[in-house]
């Protein structure tokens, strides 16, 4: 798990078990443990911070009685330092915070890291990467969203390159450590282009679930 976290150029890839087969999550998860995927990336949506709804604690407890791969758990809630210790307890292994639902940043980023995870902060496409400059070298990932989140298989939103670039700028001056996942539209035809631009983990549900094979489109964005 620790080594899977550094930094250094690394190229890695969670697909997102919010297109996979929720009738048979098992049988999902059984085939990303044979596949090279690195993490597997579970969104937690409230409704309110999100138009949509997912699922919460009880389901990530499942998945991670199935996964040998770290959970990569992104939280669209608000309000979400009232639930780190659970969903440390269900089995996270990297929690992911939005910036825009959170008033003490600071403080929930400490208690993801209190309580044992590696802490990820996420930003909405509207939100300017400079608004990281006092909170970047406390991360140990930052999300940027490609896409509105909230639903999959939505289109790439194409100013993440930008932001990609000034994120890795920023983590160069402050923290090299800090990993930058990429999450929305990414697939086979645009993950080259974002490990150039500087991500080190790229979310992908849609490209992997609904391709014919999803363990081969995982190597393909990988390479
Ligand atoms: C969207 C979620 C994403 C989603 C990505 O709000 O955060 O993780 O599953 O799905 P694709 O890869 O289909 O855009
Ligand atoms: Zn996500």
């Amino acid at each position: 798990m620790q080594s899977s976290l550094s930094n250094g150029g690394c190229k890695m890839v969670a697909p997102s078990l919010l297109s996979a087969n929720f009738g048979n999550l098992a049988s999902d998860i059984a085939m990303l443990n044979e596949s090279c995927a690195d993490w597997l990336h579970v969104d937690v949506m409230d409704g309110v911070f999100v138009p949509n709804i997912s699922f919460g604690q009880p389901i990530v407890r499942c998945i991670k009685q199935h996964a040998r791969k770290p959970l990569d758990v992104h939280l669209m809630i608000v309000d979400p330092a009232r639930y780190v210790a659970d969903f440390a307890e269900a089995g996270a292994d990297v929690l992911t915070v939005h910036y825009e639902a959170c008033t003490h940043l600071d403080r929930v980023v400490h208690s993801i890291k209190d309580h044992g995870m590696k802490a990820g902060v996420a930003l909405n496409p509207h939100t300017p990467v400079a608004l990281l400059e006092d909170i970047v070298q406390e991360c140990d990932m930052v999300l940027l969203m490609s896409v509105n989140p909230g639903f999959g298989g939505q289109k790439f939103i194409e100013n993440t390159y930008s932001k990609i670039e000034a994120l890795r700028n920023m983590c160069a001056r402050k923290n090299e450590q800090c990993l930058i996942e990429v999450d929305g539209g990414v697939n086979t035809a645009n993950a080259q282009r974002l490990y150039d631009a500087g991500a080190n983990v790229l979310v992908a549900g849609n490209a992997v679930f609904k391709s014919d094979n999803p363990m081969l489109t995982i190597e393909h964005l990988k390479q």
